[in-house]
């Protein structure tokens, strides 16, 4: 069975990848920065029948990602997602939002979300390469957004949208520069799904966005490599 890899697995869209991949009968391996918390989590892996393996990973910390990639180093990654990301400031009632605008932008806060959203995802591409190179499928899948896009993203969040766009065209250099090696890198974007992160008033349901996701990234072929998709296979104008 193929294997995946997924970033941010404790809850949200993470969770769902685990639960669906899971189902379908690949060996999962799912990244979360605190286990212990992450109790939805062990309830699947529980159920896995020993297909779902849990490590510990804060996404900024480089020697965890060592660490992991030691622990795999015989393992071939079919599929890596980096899933895991940072809002940025916000709040329960978006009383913080005024941080990520112009006028009253939170530099620290915005080099956080910067090293989650961006620094993280490209170091982990960076480690697990060979992984991912030696698999039959060779996919890296980076969980963007339609807020980073020039073209299309409108809300005025500074933090949270720029960190997209430059994990953009960090995805199409990697592309670039694994291409040789038969890596496909592309970014997608899950829609606005009712999580943590896109809120109680979002469209999508966690489970139809990741059955759409699933399905887009099975069909992803060397075409795709360094493109920026939507959950539902329309393409996004960087
Ligand atoms: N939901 C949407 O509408 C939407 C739209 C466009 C793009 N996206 C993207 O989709 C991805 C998943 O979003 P989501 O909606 O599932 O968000 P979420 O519900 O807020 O979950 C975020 C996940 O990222 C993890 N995470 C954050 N910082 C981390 C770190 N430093 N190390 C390890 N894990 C970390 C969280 O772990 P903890 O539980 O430990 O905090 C959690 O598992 C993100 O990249 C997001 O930008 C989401």
């Amino acid at each position: 069975m193929p294997t995946v890899m997924i970033t941010g697995a404790s809850r949200g869209i993470g969770l769902e990848f685990v639960r669906q991949y899971a189902t379908a009968g690949w060996d999962v391996i799912a990244c979360a920065r605190d286990p212990v918390r992450a109790t939805d989590l062990a309830d699947l892996r529980r159920r896995s029948g020993g297909t779902v393996a849990i490590e510990p990973l804060d996404v900024t910390h480089t020697q965890q990602i060592e660490w992991i990639a030691g622990k795999y180093a015989e393992t071939a990654i079919d599929v890596l997602l980096n899933n895991a990301g940072d809002i940025g400031p916000r709040g329960a009632s978006r009383e913080n939002l005024h941080r990520q605008f112009f006028g009253s932008l939170d530099y620290e806060a915005w080099r956080r979300v910067i090293e989650v959203n961006v620094l993280a995802p490209v170091r982990i591409a960076e480690t697990f390469a060979e992984h991912v190179a030696r698999s039959t499928q060779k996919k890296m899948i980076f969980l963007s957004s339609t807020v980073g896009s020039i073209a299309e993203g409108k809300p005025p969040v500074f933090a949270y949208a720029s960190s997209k766009a430059m994990l953009n065209k960090c995805v199409s250099m990697i592309a670039s520069a694994t291409g040789a090696q038969g890596i496909i890198a592309a970014a997608v974007c899950p829609g606005h799904v009712k999580t943590d992160l896109g809120g109680a008033g979002a469209t999508l349901e966690a489970r139809d966005s990741v059955h759409a996701l699933r399905k887009l990234i099975a069909q992803m072929g060397p075409a795709d490599s360094g493109s920026f998709t939507r959950y539902d296979g329309t393409r996004i104008a960087w």
